[in-house]
């Protein structure tokens, strides 16, 4: 194996960030970074994102790329805290998704933010079977559409790191009811998913622990097939499933200024005194 795969949780949103290293160079990357947020008192924090820091200088890793599996809606993210705060010596590139640019369109527009959509701050966009290298690596870009348009996988040897697809087989797959998300596109990006070699390890963005479980985070393209609850049914059956059960889930807790701030990679906003705004929904 050439590389190694390290998690970090982020318990407040339930995410698993990796750090995957060329073992042979020390190149390393990052996938999904989380930053740390409570929204009573608006402050932004990156007690995670300096573990990961930490984790690189003591390893005397040298950090490539940022890489972003789709604009979160769950928790902000670390991708430019940590681009900054590693500066010039770590001189990384963010990725993401080219399907980006069709979120920053719509939530510009919703959050009245005045601002490119092409794809910008981040300094790469993916396309479908794309490939990028790390030190003597390389990872592979699937797009996974469904959960979001900007939806990703990155494959790197053995191993796929899929974001909002799937969830571990007892949780079954991620919610499509986001603007631009679809059911019917999520169903083809999991089977997408699953014509992968069945020893390919999937490695989740998230696991809520059902059931008070151990957490994981950890399986493979074989136990998926066999065994996630929400598969083992017609594409029609898991359409209608999914649609049903996402009409029954409220907005994850920190919606908006995870989309506000992810939609710039994270980036602050331009203002002496950054803000994020909150529109209303109005029930009379
Ligand atoms: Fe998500």
């Amino acid at each position: 194996m050439s590389v190694s795969v390290t998690s970090f949780f982020h318990q407040q949103s339930a995410t698993f960030c990796y750090l995957v290293c060329c073992l042979n160079t020390g190149s390393a990357i990052i996938i999904d970074p989380p930053a740390d947020f409570d929204a009573p008192s608006g402050t932004l924090s990156f007690t995670t994102a300096n573990k990961i820091i930490d984790y690189i200088h003591a390893n005397k890793l040298k950090l490539e790329w940022l890489l972003e599996t789709h604009a979160h809606a769950d928790h902000i993210t670390a991708a430019s805290y940590i681009k900054h705060k590693l500066g010039s010596t770590h001189p990384c590139k963010l990725g993401t998704g080219a399907g980006i640019t069709q979120v920053q369109d719509y939530f510009s527009q919703l959050y009245q933010i005045d601002m490119p959509c092409d794809g910008s701050p981040f300094d790469e966009l993916f396309n479908d079977n794309s490939h990028y290298p790390f030190g003597e690596c390389q990872f592979g870009v699937l797009t996974t559409p469904g959960h979001t348009p900007d939806s990703v996988c990155y494959l790197i040897d053995d191993n796929v790191f899929v974001g909002d697809t799937f969830f571990m087989p007892d949780s079954g797959t991620a919610r499509c009811d986001f603007p631009g998300g679809s059911a019917k596109k999520l169903y083809e990006s999991l089977q997408k998913i699953l014509s992968l070699p069945e020893y390919t390890i999937m490695w989740m963005c998230h696991d809520y622990q059902p059931n008070g479980r151990k957490l994981a985070n950890k399986t493979t393209v074989a136990e998926q097939r066999l065994t996630n609850v929400h598969l083992q049914s017609s594409k029609q059956a898991y359409i209608e499933t999914r649609e049903s059960r996402d009409a029954t889930l409220s907005a994850p807790k920190l919606l908006h200024p995870a989309i506000q701030m992810n939609i710039r990679a994270g980036a602050l906003p331009k203002e002496l005194t950054p803000q994020l705004t909150i529109p209303l929904t109005v029930l009379l």
